[in-house]
């Protein structure tokens, strides 16, 4: 099969490189905004005819979640228009298309863990355009598994851990958000289930949503806490309210994403989220 991973250089897409080089059953094409924009629809449809798409991994995607309120267009070109477009491709190729998505497609008003059929509601521009690209996927009719993740970090590219890291070293104090619940998911894992997806469903006519994240539930104030107490930081940790800490975009208070679909379609068990943390600290001190 030949897969093509868009947004190869992101967070997700570099751990989706880092599996790949270790696969014999597939030939892989990486591409980033350089090589492959994929909001530019003929270089799109002209890449997949060129080298035969099979599959294509969306980790492409406008991420920028503050910033969305203030640029709403471009993110929808991103988040939207050109999920459209890797889905009409695919559509038209036959091509399985895995994209991802996120929890903000939820208001957070929830009390357990979200299913994938439960009702979205976002509060954000960013979770608006990542639920209008999962809508515009769905209608395009191709064959499709939608992930949702959540809090997704990396020992690369910018995230929560490593701005934490950073911080702690700077400060003497730092002030977490301790309202809000969700589970940090590190991208290492998420690939390794987005492997698991390509094999078992390479050739199957699915159209799926499927929810993916670490095991385990915590705040953004625990999980700073194991951050630091993982890479034997000093620096004091003190919790405030998310009216404390104003943003551009609204977070969900709550937003645990139930995995029962995934691991019961893949028969695999998920890490808990503090074990994947301990691994990406140690990748950041390598
Ligand atoms: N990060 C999170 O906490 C989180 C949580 C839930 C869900 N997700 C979802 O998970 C997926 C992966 O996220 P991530 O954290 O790996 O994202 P990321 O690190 O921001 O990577 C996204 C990549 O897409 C590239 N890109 C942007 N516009 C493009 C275009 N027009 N054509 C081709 N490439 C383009 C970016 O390039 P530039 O860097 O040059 O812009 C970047 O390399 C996304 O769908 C995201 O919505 C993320």
């Amino acid at each position: 099969m030949n897969v093509l991973v868009t947004g190869c250089y992101g967070q997700l897409g570099t751990e989706m490189r880092k599996l790949a080089a270790s696969d014999q059953l597939h030939r892989w094409y990486f591409t980033d905004i350089d090589t492959l924009d994929i909001c530019d629809s003929d270089a799109v449809e002209c890449y997949f005819t060129e080298n035969n798409i099979d599959i294509c991994v969306n980790c492409a995607a406008y991420t920028a979640v503050d910033r969305a309120e203030d640029e709403p267009e471009l993110a929808e070109k991103v988040n939207v228009t050109a999920s459209k477009t890797l889905a009409e491709s695919c559509k038209r190729h036959q091509s399985l298309l895995v994209h991802v998505s996120t929890d903000y497609v939820f208001d957070g008003q929830g009390d357990r863990p979200y299913r994938e059929d439960d009702s979205t509601g976002p509060t954000s521009v960013y979770g608006k355009t990542k639920l209008e690209g999962e809508k515009v996927i769905q209608e395009s009719d191709c064959r499709y598994c939608i992930v949702r993740t959540a809090w997704l970090y990396s020992s690369t590219g910018k995230n929560f851990v490593k701005t934490m890291l950073s911080l702690a070293d700077t400060r003497d104090s730092i002030n977490v958000v301790c309202d809000q619940k969700g589970t940090p998911t590190w991208a290492g894992d998420l690939a390794d289930a987005i492997m698991h997806l390509i094999n078992r469903y390479a050739t199957e006519p699915v159209q799926e949503i499927f929810h993916f994240t670490n095991e385990g539930v915590t705040t953004w104030y625990d999980f700073t806490v194991a951050i630091l107490d993982i890479a034997g930081k000093t620096c004091q940790v003190n919790p405030i309210t998310t009216d404390q800490y104003p943003t551009k975009a609204t977070r969900p208070a709550y937003s645990v994403l139930d995995k029962s679909k995934i691991k019961q379609a893949l028969g695999i068990e998920i890490p808990f989220w503090k074990d994947s943390l301990v691994k990406c600290i140690e990748e950041l001190k390598n």
